[in-house]
């Protein structure tokens, strides 16, 4: 596996592969890697000849007080975990190579990113969607690929690429879990044992709608509420959001049905943790 940090040697690379017929995998990450990237890259690993990593922490999506002078790293973990899932070349570029000085362009997607996360963490998405366009410029992928856990993120991924008639195929992967449901997340480092305990009272919420769901209660109130009641019980708990959604427009929905996507962001402790289901998936 090789590690390139420079625009124009990754670029060159790609290029060199794209014209011998090779097809490209992107897999963009900020890092500190855990088994639901695996997961991504293993996918990556089938669908190309070959596989870039990316990892970069993204100063762009990151509001004021935010945990980016904080956020996890551990480059030689992470280069681990990526050679271990096949990965061919890290690109891992510095905060100056990526917005040099006179940097000045900026990728906004509108209605998509103003529920949910956008409510929350204004500008968060006008960060991912530069630096996203700008690693599709950068490897020139056929597939990239992502997480499902950040919903609205992908939503507003494949929305940008195709508004910009970018050719390459955006491709969502379930979220991955820990034993007890909690989704695997880079920021669940920062949880201390207690916050951890209680940080399953997300998917634990996620469950207690899905089931009343089943059970033929439709309406978003009724069904908030109930998750509401059980997010109570973790006393480092506090709802940023928790929303039932059009998967597809993620308007927010008076009554639920089965492709309802019901989205959550909730603080455990300092941390915040985001979780989501759509209600007739298993
Ligand atoms: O999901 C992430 O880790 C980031 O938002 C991404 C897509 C790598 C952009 O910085």
């Amino acid at each position: 596996m090789k590690i390139i940090n420079s625009v124009s040697e990754m670029q060159e690379t790609v290029l060199a592969a794209r014209r011998e017929g090779m097809t490209i995998g992107l897999v963009p990450t900020m890092g500190y890697l855990h088994q639901g990237h695996a997961s991504l890259m293993l996918e990556g690993r089938r669908h190309s000849d070959l596989l870039v990593a990316s990892i970069f922490v993204n100063p762009t999506q990151f509001g004021v007080g935010e945990d980016l002078d904080n956020y996890p790293k551990d480059l030689e973990r992470d280069m681990a975990i990526a050679a271990d899932a096949g990965v061919d070349i890290i690109f891992a570029p510095s905060t100056a190579e990526m917005y040099p000085s006179g940097y000045q362009t900026y990728v906004n997607v509108e209605k998509l990113t103003l529920p949910l996360c956008g409510g929350s963490r204004p500008g968060h998405f006008r960060g991912v969607t530069t630096v996203v366009a700008k690693l599709f410029g950068i490897t020139q992928p056929h597939s990239a690929f992502f997480g499902k856990k950040d919903y609205q993120q992908l939503a507003v991924i494949r929305q940008m690429t195709a508004d910009l008639n970018i050719p390459l195929k955006i491709i969502g992967l379930p979220i991955v879990r820990e034993s007890d449901g909690l989704a695997m997340s880079s920021r669940n480092a920062y949880l201390s044992d207690q916050e951890r305990s209680e940080a399953v009272c997300l998917k634990a919420a996620i469950d207690t709608v899905k089931q009343s769901f089943r059970e033929g209660v439709t309406s978003s109130l009724i069904l908030k509420n109930k998750a509401l009641e059980i997010i109570s019980k973790a006393l480092s708990a506090s709802v940023d959001y928790l929303e039932f959604s059009d998967s597809t427009t993620l308007e927010t929905v008076v009554s639920v049905d089965s492709n309802t996507l019901m989205a959550l962001a909730v603080n455990i402790g300092k941390t915040r943790l985001i979780d989501n289901s759509i209600m007739g998936e298993e």
